[in-house]
């Protein structure tokens, strides 16, 4: 901490507070002692607050950096594997050789999920969208480790930050084969992270597959690029939850719950519906007419971002998978992704667009590569919340093991003054 200070006058008051600063990023004004002026500061969307300290993942959104525990998000991403960046994640440092075969051994322990889990599935209608179902299994998670859910024990929350990340492809898995009607299929640890979720994606138990390698190592690529982003708003509902005491999985179900919205992870499968609607190039221009109106609610699903003002980091790596996908899969002239591509094109000349730095954001491509992988469009929030939940308990962890307080923001109330209470047979 330096000696700077900031200084905040309001009538006859005058408060001093610190200026803090992190290793990287603004500086940050700590006002957590202005309530005793009796002041709170508003800040609808939390467009200038920062809600705790973190070591975990840096993003500069002007200039378009992306960091997990200080490495870029494209070097990673390029030469590392998911496994390791969970690790990173969690632990802070990369793992050397030996740590990393023991973290594969007990995440590979976990893979199952308890065979009472398969009843929950069956409470579901078959139609039931995938992230209801997964915010229900998560959660129902809780019920099944009393053992080992004490938050204060280190070693229970580092089992449960296993758990949670070796069986949420095994439950997203599960979610789809439901809907279809196919039987689960158990994991296979001695495939990759990527190619078991395929396997129990797309095998059944009279058709082993093997999935094709350019596509495992493109969604290993969407595990990386989705894994943390800081205080995004699911990360921020489970720092909320976890700040209660509540266990783990109730708090990661929490995340998945806030993630579903089309304005945070389900814009992947919001940007697909939306192509869908466009339909044909030669709509391109309405629907882009109708996104810049005030007066109209359609959004770019895929466009704009909170903090990045510059090209995401993440959509740049994604780009490059989405070309690479639809070329080995032999889509790349298909007119559906023909359109999509277009339309990137369109909006990334289009003046409105640019002078809002409205760039296309990882999930617009990572909405197309799981498309032209052959998962389902209802699926790719469920990928999205698989990829999240490390980051989740990344930081449901950081915050548990150092000093935290309850999170609990105040308000500006513009409701009724003071009232008295009115019989029914008196009301007008
Ligand atoms: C994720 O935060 C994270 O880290 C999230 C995430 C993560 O990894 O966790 O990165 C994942 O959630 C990515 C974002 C996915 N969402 C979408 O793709 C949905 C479409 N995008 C927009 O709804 C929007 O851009 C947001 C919600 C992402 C960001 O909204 P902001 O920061 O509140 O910006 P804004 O609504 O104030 O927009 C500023 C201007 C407005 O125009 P003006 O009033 O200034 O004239 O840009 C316009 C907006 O109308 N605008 C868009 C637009 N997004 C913003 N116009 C058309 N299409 C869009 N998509």
């Amino acid at each position: 901490m330096g000696d700077k200070k900031a200084q905040l006058s309001v009538g006859d008051i005058t408060a001093e507070f610190d200026v803090l600063s992190g290793t990287l990023g603004p500086e940050v004004i700590d006002v957590s002692s202005l309530v005793k002026t009796g002041y709170f500061t508003y800040d609808p969307g939390f467009l200038s607050t920062a809600a705790c300290e973190s070591k975990i993942t840096f993003i500069d959104g002007d200039a378009g950096v992306l960091l997990y525990r200080g490495y870029p998000i494209d070097q990673l991403a390029t030469k590392s594997n998911f496994l390791e960046v969970c690790y990173l994640l969690l632990n802070g440092e990369l793992p050397d050789a030996s740590h990393y075969k023991e973290f594969c051994k007990m995440i590979n322990r976990h893979t199952m999920v308890h065979e009472q889990i398969r009843n929950f599935f069956n409470g579901f209608r078959r139609d039931a969208h995938p992230m209801a179902i997964m915010v229900g299994v998560v959660g129902a998670l809780s019920a099944f480790y009393h053992d080992s859910l004490d938050i204060k024990n280190p070693e229970h929350r580092a089992s449960s930050a296993l758990r949670l990340i070796a069986k949420m492809p095994t439950i997203a898995a599960m979610c789809y084969k439901y809907s279809i009607g196919q039987p689960f299929m158990p994991p296979q640890n001695h495939m990759s992270y990527a190619e078991n979720f395929l396997h129990m994606m797309f095998g059944t138990p009279c058709e082993e597959i093997t999935p094709d390698p350019v596509l495992v190592r493109a969604l290993d690529k969407i595990f990386i690029l989705h894994a943390d982003h800081e205080q995004n708003a699911s990360t921020s509902t489970v720092r909320l939850a976890g700040s209660t005491g509540a266990n783990p999985f109730v708090c990661i179900s929490a995340g998945i719950a806030a993630l579903w919205g089309p304005a945070h992870g389900g814009a992947n499968e919001a940007a697909l519906n939306m192509l869908h609607e466009i339909g044909d190039i030669s709509q391109i221009g309405k629907y882009i007419e109708r996104a810049k109106d005030p007066n109209d609610p359609f959004r770019l699903m895929g466009f704009g971002h909170r903090v990045y003002k510059n090209y995401d980091p993440r959509a740049k790596v994604m780009r490059q998978t989405c070309y690479e996908v639809l070329e080995a899969v032999g889509l790349r002239n298909d007119p559906f992704f023909k359109l999509a591509m277009e339309l990137e094109r369109i909006a990334l000349e289009d003046d409105y667009f640019v002078k809002r730095k409205l760039y296309p954001n990882v999930d617009f491509y990572s909405g197309i590569t799981l498309s032209a992988i052959g998962i389902p469009t209802n699926m790719f929030t469920v990928i999205f919340a698989l990829a999240r939940t490390i980051g989740w308990t990344a930081h449901w962890n950081e915050m548990i093991s150092s000093p935290y307080r309850l999170g609990r923001p105040r308000q500006l109330y513009t409701g009724p003054t003071e009232r008295k209470f009115v019989d029914m047979h008196d009301r007008v």
